[in-house]
């Protein structure tokens, strides 16, 4: 049987597109989300990622539901504000690290403590959502881009920590993919024309294509674990 795996961030963009992938595989699938999924064949908890009791309370709902969590894909997000650096409200960046920092250690450490307790972590697997801003000097990232190497840098600590218990963590680093956080973003003025110029494949991705990756790492995959994948395009290829 298929183990249940949680998406956080599963009601929107590369997580719903996870959840399409998984639910195809015949995976149990629990969504952690602010926002409702649109679809009725998986658990659903609307809760925030940061606060540690919800995410407590929803992993026994999720447990109780659905069964033991074996697998995590955090794909919470929300985006930068685009801004210099000597523009930036601190109260923004600090909601910034905390969603993307916080709760990814907050909602990997939840569910493999629980693994632990039942002594059933060997085989786990958690996949978190860096981002190509992750590497490398960008202007006007010194709130999400730096967010985004933590999450990086905290995927490599968790998959050192946990191989000793048969769990793997990876990290997907996307490029632009064509997402409702993308679309606010062009929304509000970002031309993407500059940025499809200088991918190599030319283009930007689409949400299934980066859930595609994702599902590799997190299921198919055996003895990768602690790396970053850059799914861009070519784009982090090319360097600066
Ligand atoms: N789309 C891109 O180009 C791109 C590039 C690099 C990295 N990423 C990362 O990929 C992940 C998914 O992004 P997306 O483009 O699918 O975005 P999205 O906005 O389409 O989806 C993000 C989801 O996260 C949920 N969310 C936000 N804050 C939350 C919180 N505190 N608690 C629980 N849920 C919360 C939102 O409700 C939404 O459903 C994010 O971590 C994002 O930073 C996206």
């Amino acid at each position: 049987m298929a183990g249940h795996v949680v998406v956080t961030g599963g009601a929107s963009g590369i997580g719903a597109a996870v959840v399409d992938q998984l639910r195809e595989r015949g995976h149990a699938v629990t969504v952690w989300d602010l926002s409702e999924p649109d679809r009725d064949d998986v658990g659903h908890r609307r809760l925030d990622v940061t606060d540690a009791d919800a995410v407590a309370t929803a992993l026994t709902a999720a447990e109780r539901e659905r069964g033991v969590v074996r697998h995590l894909v955090t794909s919470h997000g929300i985006r930068g504000a685009y801004v210099p650096a000597l523009e930036l409200d601190p109260a923004g960046v600090r909601r910034l690290l905390d969603v993307h920092v916080v709760g990814t250690l907050l909602t990997a450490s939840a569910v493999v403590r629980r693994l632990v307790e039942l002594d059933a972590a060997s085989g786990a697997s958690v996949v978190t959502l860096a981002s190509t801003t992750a590497y490398g000097g960008w202007a006007n990232q010194s709130d999400y881009g730096v967010a985004k190497a933590a999450v990086r840098q905290l995927t490599e600590n968790l998959a050192i920590e946990w191989a000793g218990l048969g769990v793997r963590v990876n990290a997907v680093a996307p490029g632009h993919t064509r997402t409702p956080m993308v679309q606010d973003l062009i929304d509000h003025g970002y031309d993407v024309a500059p940025v499809e110029a200088r991918t190599p494949l030319g283009r930007l991705c689409t949400p299934a294509e980066m859930a595609r990756e994702i599902v590799h790492l997190l299921l198919d995959a055996t003895f990768t674990t602690g790396v970053c994948v850059p799914v861009d395009g070519g784009w982090t290829a090319v360097g600066k």
